[in-house]
């Protein structure tokens, strides 16, 4: 089943799986399944939730939702870990956080063809640590949707681990 956090659905019964069904089975989203995101999930279920909110938000406002959906789940398209390149990073390299949008679009580009609208959404999704200034609404949604996503992924397992704790 395929699920975004906090939500019951299964997203492959829904309109949005639609909008990502010849991408979602690629090997290199199932790559991003093994690959540990946010301390306690994985990079493929992040990039999964980015998708489906910003579809969900960018359908709401009338806004492009099937390149939101689609640039939502390459957004975060890159395999390596953040720990290791932030302690390999030579000097005059880009942080990873300004790093790995560049390094996820060029991944998207070879996985599939990339509109000029999710080109902005995967490069600046890190806005405003990209400097450059998103160019499109459905940019800024996933700018947003992308901290929200990382806040709640942080936090539930905390939080229902202090729950049970005291069950
Ligand atoms: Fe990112
Ligand atoms: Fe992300």
């Amino acid at each position: 089943m395929l699920k975004a956090i906090c939500s019951k659905k299964d997203l492959s019964l829904c309109a949005y799986y639609d909008c990502i069904c010849d991408i979602i089975n690629s090997c290199e989203l199932e790559h991003l399944k093994d690959i540990t995101h946010h301390i306690s999930t994985t990079r493929f279920q992040h990039c999964l939730n980015v998708s489906y909110y910003s579809y969900i938000v960018c359908k709401k406002f009338r806004l492009n939702a099937r390149s939101a959906a689609r640039a939502g789940l390459l957004h975060d398209l890159f395999y390596y870990d953040r720990k290791e390149y932030n302690s390999m990073r030579e000097k005059g390299q880009f942080s990873h956080s300004r790093m790995h949008s560049v390094i996820a679009l060029r991944n998207a580009e070879q996985l599939t063809d990339i509109t000029p609208l999710e080109r902005d959404i995967i490069e600046k999704h890190m806005f405003p640590m990209t400097i450059k200034l998103p160019k499109y609404r459905e940019s800024y949604v996933i700018t947003v949707i992308d901290k929200y996503c990382a806040v709640l992924e942080v936090c539930i397992p905390k939080i229902c681990s202090i729950l049970s704790a005291h069950q």
